[in-house]
């Protein structure tokens, strides 16, 4: 059997590292039955969006890379299936796996199946209900056209229920994000916040700041266009951290690159380099972002991933969405996180209570590190019933 699976950008490497792992295990003990190809889009291409991820959950080198690039997303989605086209017609796969929600999802699930190929969806189901949101197109279109929807919760299974998916279709594998967490917290527990700080600030030659302590600091990561595209969202956001965060407690950001250039634009940027009580880090390898997140007093975020390992680490979380596609990571059902939107008012309030939180950990069904063995079970298992 022969089996592409596709990357992208950052979210897309911790979800694909187990999925290679279990393949490795699997074709060990059969054999070497399954030809594995892994094909990286290049839609994120630094060193830190990208290479970094692949040395530290030690992915191989990606087979092929279309080297697409930034872009706007038709630019993006166009020029990857014009290239993915060609890989298909030379490789011939029996399977493309697709992960997450980035536009490789949309671009190689099109590309699969106009070229009769089977495509698997890790992580399917995910709804925010927000069709504004890019990676929400993404999910409607890589979710129609899958053959093999697998589900990281069951509140995924029942949205695609609900759309008439038919039940051969759709299996409960679990998070498989967890699974790079499991595999990789022991290391992560390992490194020093301070040197963490001092590997990746942006103004690290500073010399007049605070010593940061475990519990007594805070994160955020931003980088949805809905919260960074516009100044009269940004600058308030901004405002709030320095005015009210930075005064109660140290913040590290860690400055995503479509912010950095947004904020530069909107002359934020210098305010944020030259505070005193804010870490301006850059784009954070996972291990460093994961013991962050092991020892923030609250992190505030609009990444999706985030959300879910706060759940499971226990980290009180504010979401800066008017939704999610995770319900199961709100604490309505038993998580971390609070959705607050870019409203400062309800940040305000969410962040008060959060700092007086402790850490409840919580695992949601199945996530318990071994998704990727299930993942790769139910693609073997697939019967195709048409
Ligand atoms: C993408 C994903 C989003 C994911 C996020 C995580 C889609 C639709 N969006 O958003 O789901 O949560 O990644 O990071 O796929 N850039 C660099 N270096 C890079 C990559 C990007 O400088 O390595 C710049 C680009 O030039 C662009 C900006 O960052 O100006 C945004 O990149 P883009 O790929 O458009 O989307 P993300 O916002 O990163």
């Amino acid at each position: 059997m022969k089996i592409i699976s596709v990357v992208g950008a950052r979210p897309n490497f911790m979800k694909i590292a187990p999925f290679i792992k279990a393949i490795k295990a699997y074709d060990e003990i059969n054999n070497n039955i399954i030809e594995h190809l892994l094909v990286h889009t290049g839609q994120h291409y630094d060193d830190r969006m990208s290479r970094a991820f692949f040395e530290q959950l030690e992915i191989p080198d990606a087979d092929i890379n279309l080297g697409v690039g930034s872009g706007s997303h038709a630019e993006q989605v166009g020029q990857t299936m014009i290239v993915f086209e060609k890989v298909l017609h030379d490789e011939k796969p029996d399977w493309v796996v697709i992960v997450g929600d980035v536009n490789a999802i949309l671009a190689c699930s099109v590309t699969a199946k106009k070229e009769h190929i089977l495509c698997c969806h890790i992580e399917a189901g995910l709804r925010s209900g927000d069709i504004t949101m890019p990676e929400e197109v993404n999910r409607l279109v890589a979710d129609r056209l899958s053959d093999l929807l697998l589900t990281p919760d069951l509140i995924s299974s029942e949205n695609l229920r609900r759309e008439g998916v038919p039940e051969n279709r759709i299996k409960f594998t679990g998070n498989i994000m967890i699974d790079t967490l499991e595999n990789n917290i022991g290391k992560a527990d390992k490194l020093s916040i301070a040197e963490i700080i001092k590997e990746n600030s942006f103004n690290n030659s500073r010399n007049d700041r605070k010593k940061i302590r475990e519990n007594i600091f805070a994160v955020m990561t931003l980088h949805r266009p809905s919260n960074v595209d516009r100044k009269e969202v940004l600058e308030p956001i901004v405002r709030f951290m320095l005015d009210e965060v930075c005064v109660n407690v140290p913040l590290i950001w860690t400055i995503h690159p479509r912010t950095f250039k947004m904020l530069d634009s909107f002359g934020l940027l210098n305010e944020i380099m030259s505070h005193k009580n804010l870490y301006a880090l850059e784009p954070l390898g996972y291990l460093e972002m994961l013991k962050l997140n092991m020892h923030a007093r609250v992190l505030m975020t609009d990444s999706g991933g985030l959300q879910e390992e706060c759940t499971i680490l226990g980290t009180p979380c504010l979401t800066l969405r008017r939704n999610t596609e995770r319900p199961v990571t709100l604490k309505d059902h038993g998580g971390a996180s609070v959705l607050v939107g870019n409203n400062i008012e309800r940040l305000r309030e969410e962040y008060a209570k959060a700092v007086k939180e402790t850490r409840k950990p919580v695992r949601p069904e199945l996530w318990d590190g071994r998704t990727a063995e299930r993942c790769l079970k139910a693609i073997l298992d697939f019967k195709e019933t048409n």
